[in-house]
């Protein structure tokens, strides 16, 4: 390993500049599997097969890879990262390497006992996933009979093995609706955080993006809802709010910037600078399987593509805001304007903004309510 990583100077790949930093949190996606199907899932629409996915020992030996790098916090997601017979060995290999662990779950298959063995495995956090307030809706958006049950029942039962909880809101046109109660909710199961997070339009829910998009007045709705229960509930739980973009006027700063702080893991080992990125062709992204983590996330071309502002053109070349957003999201600017170096269309700057912003508020109000579940089995188009 190159541990020379860890030096201020040498944390620059050959000619990128002043680009990037250590990542402090990363993100793995230890499989694809997943038992529910929601339909605005940001993993790719070619979701990856159990057989690629890495062995038992890859994902120990780059558990002690990432801690060597610096990194504190990794976040063990999917799919479902308790579809994963070795999730608990995993949790424990990186309590081993001294790392901060957090397992993002449906929790439709956390039980008291795999609880407890978590727990035993040194497990630091839990989030669980809610697609809504009450059954009948929570168990159409997932996809999975009798899921919101055993989600409140998931939740009681991690706070009674005393982890603190998250609950993630995905919110959309189909539940936002909802809203007030899911933060009800989420006060009285305990949690600490909520993370009220309207859909971001990648993977799947690109797909169904015209049965998920909220109307304008649903988003002020919403804006208002959370300034209040931020205002209510300080000091009893902590909101994240992220907001739609497609109606916003500045893009978001998406991942902090492309390979700046922030990777993220595949299932068959493929290191991301987002969870989206392989959405984006033409870019190979390299694998924990050829080469050590300190090499890729300094020397990866895939990574290096899109760090900093040198690779920008107008408007973000020559505009003011070019170090804050870094032209925003990448993978929406390949999937809107077939570009990844172009200016995300979320941005009023972008020749596409005024198109986007139409397309929003049309699909809103067409209203389709049908959707393309994710799953192995729903045909990818094109293929
Ligand atoms: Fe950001 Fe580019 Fe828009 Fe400027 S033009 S605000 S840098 S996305
Ligand atoms: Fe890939 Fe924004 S999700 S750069």
């Amino acid at each position: 390993m190159d541990t020379s990583f860890h030096e201020p100077d040498s944390k620059l790949a050959p000619g990128v500049g002043t680009t990037h930093g250590l990542p402090v949190a990363v993100l793995l996606e230890v499989t694809h599997r997943c038992p529910l199907q929601c339909p605005y899932c940001s993993n790719p629409l070619n979701l990856e097969r159990p057989a690629a996915e890495l062995a038992t020992e890859d994902w120990v030996r780059v558990l002690h890879e990432l801690a060597d790098l610096g990194v504190l916090q990794v976040h063990f997601s999917g799919g479902e990262p308790m579809a994963r017979r070795d999730i608990v060995e995993l949790v424990a290999a990186a309590t081993d390497a001294g790392l901060y662990s957090n397992l993002i779950t449906s929790g439709v298959n956390l039980s008291r006992e795999r609880l407890a063995a978590l727990a035993e495995a040194g497990l630091s956090h839990v989030q669980i996933s809610f697609q809504g307030s009450e059954s009948e809706t929570a168990d159409r958006v997932g996809g999975y009979r009798n899921g919101h049950a055993k989600k409140l029942e998931a939740a009681r039962l991690t706070r009674e093995a005393g982890f603190p909880l998250t609950v993630n809101a995905v919110m959309h046109r189909q539940n936002l609706h909802q809203l007030p109660e899911m933060i009800d909710m989420a006060v009285e199961l305990g949690a600490q955080r909520i993370e009220v997070a309207n859909v971001q339009y990648y993977g799947w829910a690109l797909r169904n993006r015209a049965a998920l998009m909220p109307t304008m007045e649903q988003i002020e709705t919403c804006n208002r809802i959370v300034a209040e229960a931020e205002e209510r509930l300080r000091g009893i739980l902590m909101i994240d709010y992220v907001v739609p973009d497609y109606y916003a006027v500045r893009p978001k700063t998406c991942m902090g910037g492309w390979g700046r702080q922030f990777f993220n893991i595949s299932p068959a080992g493929k290191v991301l600078p987002c969870h989206a990125a392989e959405t984006i062709t033409g870019l190979d992204f390299d694998s924990v399987r050829d080469h050590s983590l300190a090499w890729i996330w300094d020397h990866s071309p895939a990574l290096n593509r899109y760090r900093g502002t040198d690779w920008m053109a107008e408007p973000c070349k020559s505009c003011e805001h070019r170090e804050e957003d870094f032209g925003g999201c990448r993978c929406q600017a390949f999937a809107l304007a077939g570009d990844a170096g172009a200016t995300d269309p979320a941005c009023s700057f972008s020749p596409l903004h005024d198109e986007i912003f139409r397309v929003a508020e049309t699909e809103a109000a067409a209203d389709d309510m049908s959707f393309a579940y994710r799953n192995y089995l729903t045909p990818v188009p094109g293929e």
